[in-house]
C-alpha cells in the first residue's frame, strides 16, 4: 500500500484534442452507484488568454465529493447534472497562455476534476516539486489529506506531547496522517477503523499504540480498555455517528474534539445514529469543526515538516492506487464504503 508511483512528467506529450470526463448522470440515493456517473468524450477546451491546459496524471478522491453529488447531509452547492465530477488532480502543463505557468511544469489543481484534461486560470493551481515527492503524494500526504490532519491537530485541537489521542477512519488518508503526526508529536494514539485488516495495518504498519474495530460487538468495551483511566485528551473525528458517540463517553475532562469530517452521514438517507452530546456539556469539552481553507497560514510549516518526516522515514506515505480512468466511479464508491487504505488515487494511462 505504500507505493511510489514515480511518474516521469518531464516530457509533456503533444496536446490531444479530445478529453475523457466522468459527469454526474443522476443524483445518488445512499451509496452512489456506478450508473450515477457517465463517461463522455468532449473537446479539450480552447486555450484562452491567461489560462493553461493540464493533462491529469493522477486524480485524488475525497469523501466530500459525495456531498457535492447532492443528498440530505449536503452543505455544498451540488454539482449540476451533466457536469464533471469535482476532485483534485495532478498533472503536467501541456499548453499555456498564462505568464505564471509554463509548458512542462508539474501542477496540482484543487478542482482538476474526473477528467483527463483540465483548463485552469491558475487560481486553483499550485506548482508541485516532483523531486520532493511524486505527484500523487501532493494530493494526499502533502495535499489536503495531510493538511487537514496537521491543521486539525495543531490549530484546532492544540495537541500537546504525552496526550492520548483517538483518531477515527484511522486507516484512511486523513486518519493515517493524523495518527502519525500525533505520534511524532509524542502522543499515545488509538486508531478506530472498520475490520481486522485495517486494525492490523493501523497498529503494525502505521505504529499506532492501539487500534480498534468499530464493527466489533465489543467495540465500546475495547475502547474503554484501550483508553484506560486517564481517558482521551484529543479526539480527531472523521466519521461522527455511533463511533463519535462511543468516544465522547471516554473523553477526559477538558478534552478537545476536532471535528474534521462526518463520513457516516454522507451517504445516510435518514439519521446516522448521531452522538449524544451530554459529555460535551458535563466534561466542558471544546468541540470545533474546521475547514482547511481557514488555516492556510500553516501551509509553509506543513510542507516543511511533512517533507522532513517523509524523507527521514518517520512518516509513511499510504496510497491506494487504482489503475485506469474508467475505474474512477468504482474507486470512489470503494473509498466511501471502506475498500481503501490511505489516500485513494486513480492513475490515468500514461502517454
Ligand atoms: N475539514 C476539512 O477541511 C477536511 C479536509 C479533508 C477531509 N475531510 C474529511 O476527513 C474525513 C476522511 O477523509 P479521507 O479523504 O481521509 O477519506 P478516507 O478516510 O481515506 O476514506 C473514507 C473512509 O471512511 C470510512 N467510513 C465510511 N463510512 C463510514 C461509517 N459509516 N462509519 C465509520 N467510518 C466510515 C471508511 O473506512 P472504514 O473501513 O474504517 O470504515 C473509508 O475507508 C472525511 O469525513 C472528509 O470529509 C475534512
Amino acid at each position: 500500500v505504500c507505493q511510489q508511483t514515480g511518474f516521469d512528467m518531464s516530457d509533456p506529450a503533444q496536446l490531444e484534442t479530445v478529453r475523457r470526463q466522468f459527469v454526474l448522470k443522476s443524483r445518488p440515493t445512499g451509496v452512489p452507484k456506478p450508473d450515477d456517473f457517465e463517461m463522455v468524450s468532449t473537446p479539450v477546451p480552447d486555450l484562452e488568454p491567461g489560462t493553461f491546459i493540464v493533462r491529469n496524471a493522477v486524480i485524488g478522491l475525497a469523501p466530500a465529493t459525495r456531498l457535492r453529488l447532492g443528498g440530505e447531509s449536503s452543505y455544498m452547492a451540488p454539482t449540476p447534472l451533466g457536469s464533471v465530477i469535482y476532485s483534485q488532480s495532478a498533472g503536467v502543463v501541456v499548453a499555456s497562455a498564462h505568464a505564471g505557468f509554463a509548458l512542462g511544469e508539474n501542477v496540482a489543481l484543487m478542482d482538476g476534476g474526473w477528467q483527463t484534461h483540465a483548463r485552469s486560470d491558475g487560481s486553483n493551481a499550485r506548482k508541485i516539486d516532483p523531486t520532493v515527492a511524486p505527484p500523487s503524494v501532493w494530493l494526499g500526504a502533502l495535499g489536503v489529506s495531510g493538511f487537514a490532519a496537521y491543521a486539525g491537530l495543531k490549530a484546532v485541537a492544540g495537541l500537546r506531547p504525552s496526550e492520548t489521542v483517538v483518531v477515527s477512519a484511522a486507516a484512511g488518508a486523513v486518519g493515517a496522517a493524523a495518527g502519525q503526526i500525533a505520534k511524532i508529536a509524542g502522543c499515545r494514539i488509538i486508531g478506530i477503523a472498520g475490520g481486522g485488516r485495517k486494525v492490523d495495518f493501523v497498529r503494525a504498519t502505521l505504529g499506532f499504540d492501539a487500534a480498534l474495530d468499530y464493527r466489533s460487538s465489543t467495540f465500546r468495551d475495547d475502547l474503554r480498555a484501550a483508553c484506560g483511566d486517564g481517558g482521551v485528551n484529543v479526539y480527531f473525528d472523521n466519521v461522527g455517528g455511533r463511533v463519535t458517540d462511543a468516544v465522547l463517553g471516554v473523553m477526559s475532562d477538558f478534552g478537545r474534539v476536532a471535528v474534521c469530517g462526518q463520513i457516516s452521514a454522507y451517504n445516510a438517507t435518514g439519521s446516522a445514529g448521531g452522538p449524544d452530546w451530554m459529555p460535551v456539556l458535563t466534561k466542558r469539552l471544546t468541540v470545533r469543526g474546521f475547514m482547511i481553507q481557514d488555516h492556510q497560514d500553516l501551509q509553509d510549516d506543513f510542507i516543511r515538516d511533512l517533507s522532513v518526516w517523509i524523507r527521514n522515514g518517520s512518516f509513511k506515505v499510504v496510497e491506494d492506487v487504482i489503475e485506469g480512468f474508467e475505474n474512477l466511479p468504482a474507486a470512489f464508491i470503494g473509498m466511501l464504503t471502506g475498500a481503501n487504505l490511505g489516500k485513494t488515487l486513480v492513475r490515468l494511462e500514461e502517454g
